[in-house]
C-alpha cells in the first residue's frame, strides 16, 4: 500500500504524512530530505549546486542502506540547505539518480529500526505524478502563501530569533516558482489527487481529514 502526498513548501505535508504513517503503522519517507542531502552534500564540499554533473555524483552516493538515518542531520532544515535542495532538484540527472531510491523504499518500505512495513507514506512534490504513478491513495496539500510562509517563519524562528518573515516569504515563493516551472517533474497535483488545502485547518483537523479519506481505501 503506497500513499503519495504532494505540494509546496510548509503546506502540511509532512505532518500530514507523519499523522498517516502513525495512524496506520506505516514507513514514511520524507523525500525532500532526499533531495536536500544532495544539496547539503554540495554545500558542505563548497560546490556549485548548480553544477548537473557533481550534484549527479553526489546523488549517486548516496548510501542506499537506512535511508532515515542518512536523513537525520539537524542541518537538513536550513534555510540554505532547502534552496540548494530546489537547484539540484532541477536538474534532471540528479531527479534520474534519486528516483530508483524513491521507488524502492515505497515499494520495500522499512522503519528506522529496518524491520519491514506494510505500507509506505512518500511526501514530496512528484510522488503521485512521477515517483509513484501508481499510488493507491494520492493527497495534495496546499495553503495560502501567506499561511505557509508563516508557519516556516514559525519553525525557523525556534532556531534563529533574528529570521525575517519577509525573507522567509520570498524565499518560499522563489523556490515555489522553481518547482513549479522545472522541465521535469514540475510540481502539480496528480490528476487523480484528493486536494487537501489546510489554510483554515489546525495539525489536528488536517490529520483527521486526511486519515478519513485514506481510510475508505484502507480496510
Ligand atoms: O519539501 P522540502 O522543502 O524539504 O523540499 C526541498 C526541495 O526539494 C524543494 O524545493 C523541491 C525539491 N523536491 C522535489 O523536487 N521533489 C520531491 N519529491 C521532493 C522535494
Amino acid at each position: 500500500m503506497i500513499i503519495a502526498i504532494d505540494g509546496p513548501a510548509a503546506a502540511g505535508k509532512g505532518t500530514i504524512a507523519t499523522g498517516l504513517a502513525d495512524h496506520f503503522n506505516f514507513a514514511f519517507l520524507d523525500t525532500g530530505r532526499v533531495y536536500r542531502a544532495v544539496g547539503l552534500a554540495m554545500l558542505e564540499k563548497n560546490l556549485d549546486p548548480a553544477d548537473e554533473d557533481l550534484a549527479e555524483k553526489a546523488a549517486v552516493s548516496l548510501s542506499h542502506t537506512n535511508l532515515h538515518t542518512l536523513l537525520a542531520n539537524p542541518k537538513i532544515r536550513d534555510e540554505a540547505t532547502g534552496l540548494a535542495a530546489s537547484i539540484v532538484a532541477a536538474r534532471p540527472k540528479v531527479r534520474k539518480a534519486l528516483l530508483d531510491v524513491q521507488r524502492n523504499f515505497a515499494h520495500n518500505p522499512y522503519f528506522p529500526d529496518n524491520t519491514k512495513a506494510k505500507g509506505a507514506v512518500l511526501d514530496g512534490r512528484d510522488i503521485g505524478t512521477t515517483v509513484c504513478p501508481d499510488a493507491d491513495i494520492k493527497f495534495f496539500v496546499t495553503a495560502s502563501d501567506e499561511i505557509r510562509a508563516k508557519r516556516r517563519f514559525k519553525e525557523l524562528q525556534l532556531k534563529d530569533k533574528s529570521v525575517i518573515y519577509e525573507h522567509v516569504l520570498a524565499d518560499m515563493l522563489t523556490r515555489d516558482k522553481r518547482d513549479r516551472t522545472r522541465n521535469i517533474a514540475p510540481l502539480a497535483p496528480a490528476k487523480d489527487a484528493f486536494i487537501l488545502d489546510t489554510s483554515d485547518l489546525d495539525i489536528d483537523a488536517a490529520i483527521a481529514k486526511a486519515i478519513e479519506h485514506a481510510s475508505t481505501f484502507i480496510s
